[in-house]
């Protein structure tokens, strides 16, 4: 009996040591110590051994099962780890290697502006109101004092979507929605898009961005549109800026001006970037035509009020001396990247 478990025993060992995988494992297990396994018939034959004997096989045939056991697990704990360190040689990370820099973006150039004007306004309590980009003729130009035969229809060449409907050729038609509502006094500005059939090149484009400031209340002077004007050119463009009202014409304001801001490159002296004339033209503006207040439900004699429209690539161009408008549109990365 002692040989015959020994044999086994021997068997077993040899079988595991040169066993060279996990699953061979499982049926070297099931082979000795299964239900039907060698160790497992010796005990069944425990009936043909002498009854003073029984404990000594029944240890001799434990010893050997809990041995076998042993060098099972032993040898699967070394096939385990083998495995992992070959697992950790595949899935090796250089934690030496440099970090791909992920690329960041920011707001555009147009944007970082719109919002510095933004704030100006909000700062003297004016409210930021949007408007359709798809007007009726109405709004775009008949209450705008711009009636049917007016040159300045031509003049903006406009997209006509049907007989109905257009592009606006500027954001002066929030205007018309704004006091249309009846909510007085009204100090707002109006920042969006505005289309003309322009061709590119670069100072033009077929939609860019304006936004438009209008003031209504009782009382409002000519006085209280330049001291706003020229407040937000300090602001927008240093202390030292001056600015200079030159007379103009635009149907919906009366008197009406354009705005020229003292060139912040030179302070006037006169340079390459204001051309040599010291000043550089940022807007329009005017006291709005009674006539335009009284279209849209808003008595004139109780009520003035002023107006005005920026061109925020203009002003853009202008603040970080880029020379060609196309540039803000092409988000070429090289550039937007300076900002
Ligand atoms: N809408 C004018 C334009 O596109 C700009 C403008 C001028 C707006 C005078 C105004 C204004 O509100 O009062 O050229």
């Amino acid at each position: 009996m002692k040989d015959k478990l020994e044999r086994i025993m021997k068997e077993a060992m040899d079988q595991i040591e040169s066993s060279n995988e996990l699953n061979k494992l499982n049926d070297i297990r099931v082979n000795f110590l299964g239900k039907k396994g060698e160790l497992t018939s010796v005990l069944k034959g425990m009936k043909d051994v002498a009854p003073e004997d029984r404990p000594k096989v029944g240890q001799m045939v434990n010893d050997a099962r809990a041995k076998i056991e042993e060098r099972l697990e032993n040898k699967k704990a070394g096939f385990e780890k083998k495995l992992r360190e070959e697992k950790m040689k595949a899935e090796v990370i250089d934690v030496t290697l440099p970090g791909k820099p992920l690329k960041i973006g920011h707001r555009h150039p147009n944007t970082i502006v719109l919002e510095e004007v933004q704030n100006i306004f909000i700062g003297m309590g004016y409210e930021v109101v949007g408007g359709p980009e798809i007007e009726k003729d109405y709004y775009n130009f008949e209450a705008l004092n711009i009636p049917a035969n007016h040159p300045a229809k031509d003049e903006q060449d406009t997209f006509y979507l049907n007989n109905e409907f257009l592009l606006r050729t500027q954001t002066s038609s929030a205007q018309v929605h704004v006091m249309e509502k009846g909510k007085l006094p009204i100090r707002m500005i109006s920042p969006g898009r505005v289309f003309r059939s322009d061709e590119v090149d670069a100072t033009h484009s077929p939609c860019f961005h304006q936004i438009e400031g209008l003031v209504i209340d009782k009382n409002v002077t000519f006085a209280d549109l330049k001291g706003t004007l020229a407040e937000f050119a300090k602001k927008l463009f240093g202390e030292d800026t001056k600015v200079k009202f030159r007379p103009h014409h635009f149907p919906f304001t009366e008197p009406s001006a354009e705005v020229d801001v003292s060139c912040f490159k030179c302070g006037g002296k006169g340079c390459r970037f204001c051309k040599g004339e010291g000043w550089i033209e940022i807007l329009g503006c005017g006291m709005v035509h009674p006539h335009v207040l009284e279209m849209s439900g808003i008595d004139p004699e109780e009520y003035v009020g002023f107006a005005f429209g920026v061109g925020l690539e203009r002003i853009t161009l202008l603040k970080y001396e880029i020379d060609d408008m196309r540039l803000l549109y092409e988000n070429d990365q090289r550039f937007l990247d300076q900002f």
